[in-house]
């Protein structure tokens, strides 16, 4: 079984998230999406969600790429994550690309292009 994993917010969760999702899923056979909680949003990003993190989770779960959902509460725990669900390719989008890098000594590592033109800063902003 190959296993992917992911990291982000997916805060108002977008048709750009579940491409990357489907994607992401693509490339192997079970697909974790690392969720940034609140905390870590805000502590590290000064980023204020407007679902809470149980409620973005339970609309991850809800997408059918998805097989399970674990926290992202560190900048850190990437490597330990990889070892622990002995994950074999890491993904992320390419506004991310190279960033991750070190990972390539414990797995593959792909970055996926962002689909244009959507984003949760956007909707954000076109609310507004
Ligand atoms: N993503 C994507 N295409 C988009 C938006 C996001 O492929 N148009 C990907 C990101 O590259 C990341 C994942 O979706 O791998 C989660 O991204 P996140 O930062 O939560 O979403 P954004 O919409 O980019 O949010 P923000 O505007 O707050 O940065």
């Amino acid at each position: 079984m190959k296993k992917i994993i992911t990291y982000g917010t997916y805060d108002l969760l977008h048709y750009g998230h579940i491409n990357l999702l489907q994607r992401a899923k693509a490339l192997g056979d079970y697909l974790i999406v690392a969720l940034s909680t609140d905390e870590f949003n805000w502590d590290s990003k000064q980023k204020k969600c407007y679902f809470t993190y149980e409620q973005r989770k339970r609309l991850l779960e809800s997408v059918r790429y998805v097989d399970l959902v674990i926290p992202e509460e560190n900048w850190e725990q990437k490597i330990n994550d990889v070892k622990e669900f002995k994950i074999d390719t890491f993904v992320m989008g390419d506004d991310w690309a190279g960033k991750f890098d070190f990972l390539k000594e414990y797995c593959d590592v792909v970055y996926l292009p962002r689909t244009p033109e959507i984003s949760t800063t956007q909707i954000k902003n076109d609310l507004k």
